[in-house]
């Protein structure tokens, strides 16, 4: 059985992130999203919120998972029997830090390999940041998630617009 694994901190996930989890599924029999905690980076969902948002938006793939992980990712890797990582790659920009990933992760694990999926273009511009963004500023996010994620995602803000425009989250 070939496992891949999808690894990011998906805080939240966007219709980028599906994209690649739809086009990796068909690369494996079984595609694992691994969802981390990014020690670099301020969450606005908890990772138990960041999960069940990933698993509405998913719901149609029925060879994938969503699972939590710590620590390093080839571990994670060893631990599901899985020796392919799949990531996307947005503009030349992504390149050059995951190179750097992909070759450090390698080292640590040399019979692994990390494939990289073009995003399709209408993609390129989406990160959790512009989606976090637009709707700590009550914005239509419709066209950046999809939308199984964002009923979870206004069931956890209570509401969209709560009056006064913010979230009131980082
Ligand atoms: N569509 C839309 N957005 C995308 C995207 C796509 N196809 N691909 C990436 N992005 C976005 C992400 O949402 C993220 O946005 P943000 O910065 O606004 O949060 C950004 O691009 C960067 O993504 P990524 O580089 O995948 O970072 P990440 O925080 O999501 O995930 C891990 C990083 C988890 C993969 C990485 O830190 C890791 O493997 N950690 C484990 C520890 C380890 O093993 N380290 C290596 C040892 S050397």
């Amino acid at each position: 059985m070939k496992v891949v694994v999808y690894p990011g901190s998906f805080d939240p996930m966007t219709k980028g992130h599906l994209d690649i989890i739809e086009r990796g599924a068909k690369l494996a029999d079984r595609l694992i999203v691994a969802v981390l905690v990014n020690a670099n980076k301020m969450p606005m969902f908890t990772l138990e919120e960041r999960i069940e948002i990933l698993k509405a938006g998913t719901t149609h793939l029925k060879n994938v998972e969503i699972v939590p992980f710590t620590g390093l990712l080839v571990d994670f890797l060893k631990q599901n029997g899985a020796r392919t990582v799949v990531k996307g790659l947005r503009a030349v920009s992504d390149f050059e830090y995951e190179l750097q990933m992909a070759q450090a992760n390698r080292d640590l694990y040399p019979e692994m390999e990390t494939i990289f999926l073009c995003t399709n273009v209408q993609y390129s511009f989406i990160s959790s940041t512009v989606v976090k963004d637009i709707l700590r500023h009550g914005g239509d996010i419709s066209h950046l998630v999809p939308q199984e994620a964002i009923n979870i995602i206004e069931k956890i803000l209570g509401g969209k617009d709560n009056g006064s425009g913010s979230t009131g989250r980082n």
